[in-house]
């Protein structure tokens, strides 16, 4: 079936959660996109800041800020580190605060790190079939702690908004390290 066939809606690649169709946008972040996130910005400037550590797909059937629309998105994580750091999304809470949205694991292996307006920061592990309630209110970031791509899909409502601002001036209350091949999360301090 392609996206032709249902009636000019977008189609979903359930092995892979891919999106193909008319309606769907996408985009990339980079590692010179992603500048001061990591905790070793050092590192950071050693490595290639064209390489690309996730792409997101998403479907918006409505225009953005519509209240009572949702929107639907697929997010591919590489594999790899910043130091001992996971390859990780921005993170955002919302801008309408208390928007809640669902995050599922299709593929890979990952850690869900939610963090509330107090900053009490905890994760949840990611692995296939994985299903993830984010409640509003919370910050969220998911890290890719395998070898392979870490595939999720989302949904979200369509005034939910993304607010970034938080996260670049103040992080998470921890990060995700590697620490001998195990994922630890760890204050900030
Ligand atoms: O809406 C969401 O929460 C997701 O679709 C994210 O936007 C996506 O995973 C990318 O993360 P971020 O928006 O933090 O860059
Ligand atoms: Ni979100």
């Amino acid at each position: 079936m392609n996206s032709q066939n249902m009636g000019g809606f977008a189609c979903v690649d359930w092995s892979n959660g891919n999106l193909a169709g008319p309606n769907v946008r996408e985009s990339v972040k980079t590692l010179g996109q992603m500048q001061r996130l990591f905790r070793d910005q050092t590192e950071l400037e050693h490595m290639d800041l064209n390489r690309i550590i996730y792409r997101v797909q998403w479907i918006a059937p409505v225009p953005d800020g519509t209240e009572g629309g949702l929107f639907w998105g697929t997010t591919v994580i590489e594999p790899g580190t910043v130091g001992d750091e996971y390859f990780m999304t921005h993170g955002h809470f919302h801008m309408k605060r208390e928007r809640a949205e669902y995050y599922g694991c299709i593929e890979g292996e990952g850690m869900l790190i939610l963090m509330d307006t107090a900053r009490r920061t905890w994760a949840e592990r990611m692995a296939p079939g994985s299903l993830h309630y984010v409640p509003g209110n919370v910050a969220h970031r998911v890290a890719n702690t395998g070898q392979t791509q870490l595939k999720l899909t989302a949904c979200w409502p369509s005034d939910a908004g993304h607010d970034y601002t938080a996260i670049r001036q103040d992080g998470f209350g921890a990060r995700l390290l590697a620490s001998d091949g195990e994922a630890i999360l760890v204050p900030t301090p």
